[in-house]
């Protein structure tokens, strides 16, 4: 029997699983967070008033779409059709943006989708379908995402990466070139690459953002123990492990964590593994580094993009940065 998307993602899943909580500190990996109720969860945290991440960039998006759109043509206009590979499309709001704008210039665009959650790419895929796109969808890690190409070997025109939401701080530093990199690999000359991402601000804002008072995203990260457990077979006792979320100042970012309130041990069947922790150790399951305007288009540079323009909101402190390779 072939093996589908989702098979593969289960065996990814129990082979990190029983990786990461080998390791010291222990971790899980944040592209885990999002099953059917970690995505819907993740949309309620969009719309949390501490969390702008999403409003703004959406702001920003809509007040530059044209730039943005117009740039996908040869010599400033919109010459015919491009393409647009959007990496963790969530659920698809953005990408509407984009599409009317394309609309309006009497243009369109071959949308290629890649995203881990099932739910994310129906919504989206749904959303442009609506507005007469044409859309593929390919459920996979961005690694794999990317190594099919999909998108550049069915390029029409010039091709528009999206990269937003501010998924680029789910990478560490070295990670997150590397991951440009090998974006900017897949590219020609003049295509480009718009890039959504956070930038620092005040701590306690940056904590509320990632530990709200209503709880939705200890919820939220709390689920990834909740998936273990019904996928996995694991027995992890969620009233023994809290949300903690970690300003960590010398690296530039937050961390997401799950603590264990006392020494225990749990059993994950799937991956024939049993897990001791002490009172108080912790699971580290994302991080969500914060740059500096400048920062980010010096990665864009040394990714192999010579030119960039890039517009900031500044009560969010938010930057929207619009690469051309
Ligand atoms: N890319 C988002 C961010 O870094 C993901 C995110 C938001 C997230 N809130 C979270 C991930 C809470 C884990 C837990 O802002």
């Amino acid at each position: 029997m072939a093996s589908t998307a989702h098979d593969v993602l289960t065996a990814q899943f129990i082979a990190e699983v029983r990786r990461d909580l080998a390791l010291s500190p222990k971790q899980l990996q944040s592209k885990y967070l999002y099953d059917p109720l970690g995505s819907s969860l993740f949309d309620a945290i969009c719309r949390l008033p501490w969390y702008r991440i999403t409003r703004s960039e959406l702001r920003l998006l809509s007040r530059h779409a044209r730039e943005i759109v117009d740039a996908l043509g040869r010599s400033g206009s919109l010459d015919g059709d491009g393409t647009i590979v959007e990496l963790g499309c969530g659920s698809g709001e953005k990408l509407v943006i984009l599409a009317e704008a394309l609309q309006d210039r009497g243009a369109s665009a071959h949308v290629h989708l890649i995203d881990i959650s099932s739910q994310a790419l129906e919504q989206t895929e749904q959303r442009l379908t609506r507005l007469h796109f044409s859309v593929v969808g390919h459920q996979s890690t961005y690694e794999d995402g990317l190594r099919t190409d999909a998108a550049a070997r069915d390029r029409r025109g010039r091709v528009l990466v999206l990269l937003l939401g501010s998924n680029i701080g789910n990478f560490d530093p070295p990670a997150a070139a590397a991951f440009l990199s090998r974006i900017r690999a897949m590219l020609a000359p003049g295509d480009l690459l718009l890039l959504g991402a956070d930038l620092v601000k005040p701590v306690d804002r940056l904590l509320a953002a990632y530990d709200d008072p209503l709880g939705v995203t200890a919820a939220f990260n709390m689920n990834l123990l909740v998936r273990i457990n019904q996928e996995l077979g694991g027995n992890f006792d969620l009233a023994r492990f809290r949300h903690r979320a970690i300003w960590n100042a010398p690296a530039g970012r937050i961390e997401m964590h799950l603590v264990s309130g006392v020494r225990q041990q749990v059993r994950v069947a799937a991956a024939d593994l049993d897990v001791r922790f002490d009172a108080g150790e912790h699971i580290w399951t994302e991080s969500s580094y914060k740059y500096d305007p400048d920062q980010l288009l010096a990665m864009g540079r040394q990714a192999g993009f010579p030119s960039s323009r890039q517009w900031i909101d500044p009560d969010a402190r938010f930057a929207l940065t619009l690469f051309t390779a």
